[in-house]
């Protein structure tokens, strides 16, 4: 992008999908919980309510190291002053004496701050304590939120969560009962190589990858279709459908896993 892109550049892009949606159909109040670039989906949502003119309250919490590192920050505290429902709080690790002023307290956001300043206010302003819970950051930050929302008594069906990191290695001792079981053969047309494919291996991507074989991706998770590729001959299943759709005589092999021997144009 920044060598090549300059003004008047067509980008072909696709429209928005994902899971990570906030429904504005239903009126629960909303905490939306980000560090770092994790922003970026949450600006989204808080502005897309209150465009919606919903009274519905909204808490914006988020963690920067400091100012410096804190993105769109005028854009929040824009819609914030249009919109009195969105209740903003940042949170500084390392704030400078530039950064006075900006931020409401130090240290990183933690499930504390929701039990201390959050539900008190959402207790006063509906009577109750429910709330969905939307987290985008980095893993330890999601991991932490996550543990502490449900120490709190936050159920699982209203935390909702958007990781931006490559699903964590699998542990020894699960890839050795996964890999109990049949190998499946893959063969990679293009390339030229056949592989076994057992469930330790995981995706047709992974398998690829493992053997030293180039495929494109992009989401890993079934969104984009940058991984989309011929099967030119067997049978791909996915645990769960994925979100984006490819096209008929291709797979997604970032989320396929091979029913039978298969053979991809790779
Ligand atoms: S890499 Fe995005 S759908 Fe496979």
């Amino acid at each position: 992008m920044h060598d090549h892109v300059q003004v008047g550049t067509v980008i072909p892009a696709k429209p928005p999908v994902g899971k990570f949606a906030l429904d504005l159909a239903v009126s629960t109040p909303a905490v939306l919980i980000s560090n770092g670039v994790g922003i970026t989906p949450m600006i989204a949502m808080a502005k897309a309510v209150a465009i919606q003119g919903s009274d519905r309250p909204v808490w914006f919490l988020h963690g920067a190291r400091s100012g410096k590192f804190h993105a769109l920050a005028e854009e929040i505290n824009t819609l914030a002053q249009q919109y009195p429902a969105l209740h903003v709080h940042y949170r500084y690790s390392r704030p400078t004496p530039e950064d006075a002023g900006q931020y409401q307290d130090t240290g990183y956001l933690d499930a504390a701050l929701i039990e201390a300043s959050v539900l008190p206010q959402l207790e006063q302003l509906t009577g109750h304590r429910t709330a969905d819970y939307f987290l985008c950051g980095s893993p330890p930050f999601m991991d932490s939120l996550r543990q502490g929302l449900a120490a709190l008594g936050v159920p699982p069906e209203r935390i909702y969560f958007e990781s931006f990191s490559k699903p964590a290695a699998k542990s020894v001792a699960t890839a050795a009962i996964e890999s109990e079981g049949e190998a499946i053969a893959v063969t990679f047309a293009r390339s030229g190589k056949t592989a076994a494919w057992t469930p330790a291996a995981g995706t047709l991507l992974e398998l690829a990858e493992a053997n030293g074989i180039e495929a494109p991706y992009s989401c890993r998770q079934g969104i984009c279709l940058t991984c989309m590729c011929r099967l030119d001959s067997g049978e791909v299943i996915y645990d769960e459908p994925p979100l984006g759709e490819a096209e008929p005589g291709t797979v997604l092999v970032c989320v396929g896993k091979p029913q039978v021997p298969v053979t991809l144009d790779l």
